[in-house]
């Protein structure tokens, strides 16, 4: 009997927010906190050792990763995007603790270290920066700007890391915890039908589409909504919606993607023109040209210049890991599990840019609708991809 089950149902009330059954769990707060003791406790449980560092990313580790390492390393994170679903992160943290499990039940004593992690702010939700975690953990992002990075109330990152506990002045590239790790698996629920098309329960990642997120600062001038005749506005929601518009028909011409899922209005008043509206844009794509085109369109069409908050180039997983754990994934149906990309961003994408050697397994996902309540895994395929997850860690350690 796996360990998954109950693990999950520990998690499951977690940040769940009553009215809309989404998950709230957003980087340094009370919810990530009880999270955070939640992957405490689990270690323990397990006798491993638990090790913070520099960035707030949490690592137990099964072995000794200085003495002996470089180890093998699978998880993921726990936080969630607004409303988020329930597996979006946490079934990879949950599937490693419970693959452990299932490998001791076994007996299966691994050659190296090997640990569990649990990346902090992945999602970039509260502070903008997605993977901020794996991003402070590698340099890639610069440890003054995410100190300074505020939330919607003003709360910078600093005093937020501050109020859970975790020292700010120490964020910086991390060697020593870099050094530890040999090689990074992410298990993730898959976040299209690639799996539900091929018929399979689980996968392995092919690559991640360059991606990024901009920040659209329109200014007006802030007036009364029934004296201010048309003529005399000066209202930047215009020029947002042509904006929009713009980025939708740019997308498609160049066969990306582009969202704004994001707006803050002031004065946010309902009978006053708005004298500011910020927006923030989500675009992806297979190419990175075709990208930068439809954030220079719609630059354009805003008529400002875009505060770009995060960007991550292309990744290309390592394809004789890949290989391999496609084999070892398909060995029971006797053939290669299937390779899939995906246009989602993951932990897994940093560690790769940093010259980590890196890998990911997606489990199915019957709509394909994540980053929602909707989002969804079958219990058989989330056991499968314990099971999975298992083999490769036999495979790999
Ligand atoms: C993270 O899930 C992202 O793709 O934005
Ligand atoms: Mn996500
Ligand atoms: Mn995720």
């Amino acid at each position: 009997m796996s360990s998954f089950g109950s693990m999950w149902a520990d998690l499951e009330p977690v940040g769940r927010h009553s009215s809309t059954g989404g998950y709230r769990r957003f980087a340094w707060t009370a919810v990530d906190a009880t999270l955070r003791e939640w992957f405490r406790g689990e270690a323990e449980r397990r006798g491993l050792d638990l090790v913070t560092d520099r960035a707030g990313n949490l690592w137990a580790w099964s072995g000794n990763p200085d003495a002996d390492g470089p180890g093998l390393v699978v998880g993921s994170h726990l936080d969630s995007v607004p409303d988020g679903g329930a597996f979006d992160g946490p079934l990879g943290v949950v599937s490693a603790f419970a693959a452990l499990d299932e490998l001791r039940a076994r007996g299966f004593v691994p050659d190296r270290p090997l640990g569990i992690a649990c990346f902090a702010d992945e999602e970039g939700a509260r502070f903008g920066v997605a993977c901020a975690g794996s991003r402070l953990l590698t340099g890639v992002l610069d440890p003054d700007r995410a100190r300074a990075l505020t939330d919607d109330d003003g709360t910078t990152m600093a005093e937020a890391m501050a109020t859970a506990g975790h020292d700010a002045a120490v964020l910086g590239r991390d060697e020593e915890t870099l050094r530890r790790v040999g090689t990074f698996l992410e298990l993730h629920v898959e976040q299209g039908r690639g799996l539900v098309d091929t018929g399979d329960p689980v996968g392995v990642a092919s690559s991640i589409w360059p991606h990024g997120r901009w920040r659209l600062d329109l200014r007006g001038r802030a007036d009364h909504a029934g004296t201010t005749r048309l003529a005399d506005r000066d209202d930047p929601m215009l020029a947002l919606v042509g904006a929009i518009s713009v980025a939708r028909a740019s997308a498609e011409r160049h066969g990306s993607l582009a969202t704004v899922g994001k707006l803050r209005v002031r004065p946010n008043g309902v009978n006053a023109i708005p004298s500011e509206v910020t927006a923030w844009l989500d675009a992806r794509g297979p190419s990175e040209d075709g990208v930068r085109s439809v954030v220079a369109e719609v630059a354009e069409a805003a008529g400002t210049v875009p505060a770009e908050e995060s960007w991550t180039s292309s990744t290309d997983f390592d394809a004789g890991l890949r290989d391999r754990l496609a084999a070892v994934v398909g060995e029971g149906a006797g053939m290669p599990a299937p390779v899939l990309p995906t246009g989602a961003g993951h932990d897994a994408g940093i560690l790769s840019a940093a010259g980590v050697e890196t890998a990911m397994l997606f489990v199915r996902n019957p709509t394909g609708v994540s980053h929602s309540p909707a989002e969804h895994a079958e219990p058989a395929d989330c056991l499968a991809g314990v099971d999975a997850l298992a083999r490769a860690i036999e495979a790999l350690a």
